[in-house]
């Protein structure tokens, strides 16, 4: 269990409030973004057209610029902690397993986990991800009433998937869903104290939780990841204190993501009706290009950090051992140099695939190919399934700007 925030946090994440305001008052436009405005997109616009890679006043480094951010990402001369190995000090006290480790450590932990993650699996994967949509649709009220798009189905899937990927015992799942949901604050960088402190108790109980499936595990068997990572701590390969933060970081980067993937594909559709038409017409044929649009025009993941590990030139700056560079992916996958006409959101686009939406290089996003069945399944199920989708109300957003998505989106069929 990790321990409570305290009065001393509080002040510090209080100080850091004020540090963004004064810059974003200044003029400063990446202390702007994180304070997660309502609209992020001209932002990145004003940002891009200070070049390539400004420097903020927050001491960070900034690219929108899709060639250096494909790059920096995989350039082995950055990586994610200081260059002493020591994480960069964050708010929130949490193992966020391999993502927040460097090489050699970084290798180990991938590879043990890519088998359950592999792509041979989609077959499967899909036939589940299609069943659930069907339910998930089912369980919508008839008859025309509005429902949130977000509670009453994307919310639904991805944590059901994972569940049934980690092996959460049925009885369990709840309790899981409950708990995934309470530590999904952890993905957004900047967050109140109550949320610290909310996201510090989920994850004592959520670690007890999976404490008591690895047992269940040891001495019962089965076809999930636990079980299938059970060997590697038996031989020395992994150590259970590095198991149970995978267990949790599964659910944290694997719910959130997708859950707002599918939000932003539906909202983008809804609003762009000439897109929205051409699923309809074809949800078999291009379901999957709307998952790679949407991956591209609005992507959940809007920025990464990297950290240089040592001085580096780049684009005529010199970023000394432990810079800071923030790649905002969701501005190079509009970078113009790349894209034609990349405001446009456009189901049909060849390119849409360049992005950066699940990153590149050594952390390049181990559960792309399931997310992208996963919404795949969706958008193809609400196009068959809802075809007189309207939008109903005012959507809620997310108050956050890593994770960029919507909280609530209510809807109407017919
Ligand atoms: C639309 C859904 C998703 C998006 C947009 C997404 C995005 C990302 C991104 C951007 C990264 C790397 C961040 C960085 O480079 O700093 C990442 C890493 C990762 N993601 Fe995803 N992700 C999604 C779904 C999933 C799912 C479904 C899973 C697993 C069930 C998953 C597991 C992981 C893992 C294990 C890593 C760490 C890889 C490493 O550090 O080597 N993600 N994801």
């Amino acid at each position: 269990m990790t321990t409570l925030p305290d009065a001393g946090l509080r002040a510090r994440m209080a100080g850091y409030y004020d540090i963004l305001e004064k810059a974003d008052d200044q003029g400063d436009l990446y202390a702007r973004l994180l304070r997660g405005p309502e609209d992020p997109y001209p932002v990145y616009e004003q940002i891009r057209a200070l070049g390539p890679l400004p420097r903020s006043a927050l001491g960070t480094w900034v690219t929108t610029d899709h060639r250096i951010a494909n790059k920096v990402l995989r350039d082995r001369r950055f990586g994610v902690r200081l260059a002493d190995g020591q994480k960069v000090p964050e708010f929130m006290n949490f193992d966020n397993s391999m993502l927040g480790l460097d090489p050699p450590n970084h290798a180990r932990l991938r590879k043990l986990t890519i088998p359950a993650l592999n792509p041979r699996m989609a077959g499967r994967w899909r036939d589940r991800a299609d069943e659930l949509c069907a339910r998930f649709i089912d369980e919508l009220p008839a008859g025309g009433a509005t429902f949130d798009l977000m509670t009453e189905f994307a919310q639904k899937l991805p944590v059901t998937v994972i569940a049934d990927l980690v092996g959460i015992p049925d009885d369990l799942r709840p309790r899981f869903t409950r708990l995934s949901r309470r530590i999904a604050p952890l993905l957004d960088g900047v967050v109140s104290f109550h949320k610290v402190r909310g996201v510090d108790l989920a994850i004592g109980e959520l670690t007890d939780m999976f404490r008591g499936i690895i047992k269940l595990r040891q001495e019962d068997p089965g076809d999930d990841l636990i079980s299938q990572m059970l060997p590697a701590i038996d031989d020395g390969r992994l150590t259970m204190d590095e198991l149970e933060p995978l267990c949790m970081f599964l659910p944290l980067a694997g719910s959130e993501t997708t859950v707002n993937l599918i939000g932003n594909g539906v909202r983008a559709l809804l609003a762009n009706p000439d897109q929205w038409d051409l699923l309809r017409a074809d949800p078999e044929g291009l379901a999957a290009g709307v998952v790679e649009e949407t991956l591209r025009f609005d992507p959940p993941v809007q920025q990464y950090r990297r950290v240089a590990h040592q001085e580096i030139e780049l684009a005529g700056e010199v970023l000394p051992v432990d810079g800071e560079l923030a790649i905002l992916a969701a501005a190079a996958n509009r970078d113009p140099a790349v894209f034609d006409d990349p405001h446009r959101y456009d189901i049909t686009r060849k390119s849409a695939a360049d992005t950066l939406s699940f990153s590149a290089g050594i952390h390049y996003c181990l559960g792309a190919p399931l997310a992208r069945v996963e919404a795949e399944a969706a958008f193809r199920a609400i196009a068959t399934r809802l075809p007189d989708l309207r939008v109903a109300g005012e959507p809620r957003r997310r108050d956050s700007f890593i994770i960029h998505g919507m909280l609530h989106f209510p809807l109407s069929v017919g």
